[in-house]
């Protein structure tokens, strides 16, 4: 057993969503989260960059006690997580987007995976699709601007409606039936896409398959929790 926090960051509050999910599989466990509002977003700022705070956030949260860490962020995962897995001596849980499910459920074949710019357009992604695809159609849809107005709280604003529409109506014109969320701060957009594509479309997000990994990680090296468990958030931006 092992009672010390486990840490957890993101550019911003996307990760909440797998803290929540962690928190409902694991009670007992304390977290510790860290948004880097401050330099949201990541998707737009270059691989040194991003491998720069991820190493710093990850130092912090170890210096806080971490006995793990849960890279709760897409465009960190795909572009920092093999370098911090070398460096640092913990478990090291990425996120990855739903791309095995999606085949799974799609009926036209034809599945988007939405995600900033920067992690649309890299090969960690394009060798996952590549590696399961099984005949479907992938679009990589950058989706610029969608964490920015998450970040800045206007989710529920017209002009968000509008951004929404302009990414998400070309690609049910082409047959998309299917949805990957591969960006966490996404799933704050969620109700909007269903309202936008209808119900009928099918909407994939990984934060509980993220939870599950990262409770057989800790389990595999005796590292589980056993205390009253919790959630102690922190930010760059305060
Ligand atoms: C971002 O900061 O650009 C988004 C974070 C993510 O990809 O999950």
């Amino acid at each position: 057993m092992n009672n010390s926090p486990i840490g957890i960051f993101d550019s911003g509050v996307g990760g909440l969503s797998v803290a929540r999910s962690i928190r409902k599989l694991l009670p007992c466990e304390s977290l510790l989260y860290y948004a880097d509002s401050k330099h949201a977003p990541y998707g737009e700022k270059s691989q040194a960059f991003i491998l720069a705070r991820s190493r710093y956030i990850t130092a912090l949260l170890l210096a806080r006690g971490a006995k793990a860490i849960v890279v709760a962020c897409n465009t960190a995962t795909v572009s920092t997580i093999e370098t911090l897995r070398k460096e640092f001596a913990v478990p090291i849980i990425g996120v990855e987007p739903g791309v095995k499910p999606a085949i799974q459920l799609t009926k036209t074949g034809r599945i988007a995976v939405l995600a900033t710019q920067y992690t649309a357009d890299s090969d960690y992604l394009k060798q996952l699709v590549a590696r399961h695809a099984n005949g479907c159609e992938f679009v990589l849809q950058g989706c610029p601007g969608f964490v920015e107005q998450i970040e800045n709280e206007l989710i529920n604003t017209p002009e968000t409606e509008v951004l929404v529409r302009k990414y998400v109506e070309p690609l049910l014109v082409q047959g998309v039936d299917t949805f990957v969320m591969g960006c966490t701060h996404y799933t704050f957009l969620v109700p909007i896409i269903f309202r936008i594509a209808g119900e009928s479309i099918q909407i994939i997000e990984t934060q509980d398959a993220v939870a599950e990994q990262v409770g057989k990680r800790l389990m595999e090296g005796g590292l589980l929790g056993a205390g009253k468990g919790g959630l102690e958030v922190f930010s760059s931006s305060v």
